[in-house]
């Protein structure tokens, strides 16, 4: 099947730039010797894991499903490792029975599960905050006031002073403090961590550094990356652990939709088989406006792209204040309208609000062939609800 002929709405991932992005991942890997994971949160494309599993050393996992599932999809070679905000009672063995890496986020949650990870066997990790970031929102940023992700170093020294051998057990500390961040920011991080943290890498055998490295994004400092990571392992002695997700589906694929109506109120306003709070919830959240193929600056037709839910500010770029899209030829109803950069931060964030379809997931290659296909449809709205 041709890529035009599939149904709408789709998400439809292109297989060869999400196969650079990974040889890029892999080449960072490489040539920092660190290893690279990736963070199902931002990326779970289950026709994009054959290539996952090929490039990357394993997966960043949330809780059991993504732990389930990054051993389903990467198989039993791959690393996984599995943080959460907290644990709950009922999952933990079967977590650990998947995973290599468990990542603890406070003292309470380490001492509750200690005897029992470690005798499963699996390395163990505690979320430090390094209070420094410098993430464009609040809602992005993991390390500001009230933060609940990661122990501050005041948490950390209270629990040592209260318990001398808090540490014993602890193989590696992660961080998570970058969002969509280049590596002249990372190492800004990087020196607030050391300076808080490093009396306390003795004990330690691994560091991660977290997501939010937007490593396949035009122009981001790949050399200074390697560089940091380099010097961290030499000074340190440790290994070091990267978890992008955003920078795996970086610009490999999009989102389809069709235009079903046009309406005027003081604008055209295009109904689509799709949704912005649905389908792309972080143009309402970011918030950011997504590139419309063929839009052009100068186009006497403007649209307006709304989604077929009730809610009245179901409009994509509303809430980045710039919804207009301009064309250089009219639109009309059963147009394909083609929204891009749409594969990571999407499909992990579905919803099926007002009953709206999900998109179908469809993997494409460079010649416009589909090769595989997920389809979607009542089942999912019924079981959720
Ligand atoms: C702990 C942790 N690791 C990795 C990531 C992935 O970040 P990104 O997709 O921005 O690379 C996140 C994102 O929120 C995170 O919270």
């Amino acid at each position: 099947m041709k890529i035009d002929e599939i149904q709408t709405p789709a998400y439809v991932c292109e297989k060869s730039k999400l196969r650079a992005n990974l040889a890029l991942l892999q080449s960072v890997g490489e040539r920092s010797g660190a290893v690279v994971l990736c963070a199902l949160k931002g990326f779970a494309f289950s026709l994009g894991m054959p290539l996952v599993k090929k490039y990357l050393s394993g997966a960043t996992c949330s809780g059991l499903h993504e732990a389930k599932f990054a051993r389903q999809m990467l198989g039993a070679g791959a690393q996984v490792h599995t943080y959460s905000p907290a644990f709950k009672e009922c999952d933990m063995a079967e977590i650990l029975s998947l995973s290599d890496h468990v990542v603890f986020n406070s003292a309470s949650q380490w001492r509750k599960y200690r005897a029992q990870a470690m005798s499963a066997g699996v390395q163990c990790g505690l979320r430090l905050n390094p209070q420094t970031s410098f993430a464009p929102k609040d809602a992005y940023n993991p390390c500001g006031k009230f933060s609940r992700l990661g122990m501050t170093l005041g948490a950390l020294e209270r629990a040592i002073s209260e318990e001398s051998g808090f540490l014993e057990g602890i193989s590696g500390f992660h961080f998570h403090a970058l969002c969509e961040e280049g590596a002249e920011n990372l190492e800004r991080v990087l020196e607030a961590f050391e300076a808080k943290f490093s009396k306390y890498f003795g004990v330690i055998k691994w560091l991660n550094f977290g997501g939010g490295h937007h490593i396949t994004r035009e122009g981001y400092n790949v050399e200074l990356l390697i560089s940091l990571i380099k010097k961290f392992r030499e000074k340190y002695g440790v290994e070091v652990f990267l978890e992008p997700g955003e920078a795996v589906g970086w610009e490999c694929g999009y989102l389809v939709a069709s235009v079903l109506d046009i309406v005027e109120n003081d604008a055209n306003i295009a109904i689509l088989d799709t949704s912005a709070e649905a389908h792309m919830p972080d143009t309402v959240l970011m918030p950011y406006r997504p590139t419309v193929r063929g839009e052009s600056k100068e186009g006497k037709f403007v649209y307006r792209f709304g989604g077929n839910t009730c809610l009245a500010g179901d409009i994509v770029g509303l809430e980045a204040g710039e919804p207009e899209y301009k064309f250089d030829t009219p639109l009309k109803i059963g147009d394909r309208v083609i929204f891009e950069d749409q594969i990571h931060y999407t499909i992990v964030k579905n919803t099926t609000f007002n009953g709206i379809k999900l998109p179908n997931l469809v993997m494409v290659d460079e010649s416009g062939n589909v090769e595989d296909m997920i389809e979607f449809g009542y089942e999912e709205f019924r079981r959720r609800n």
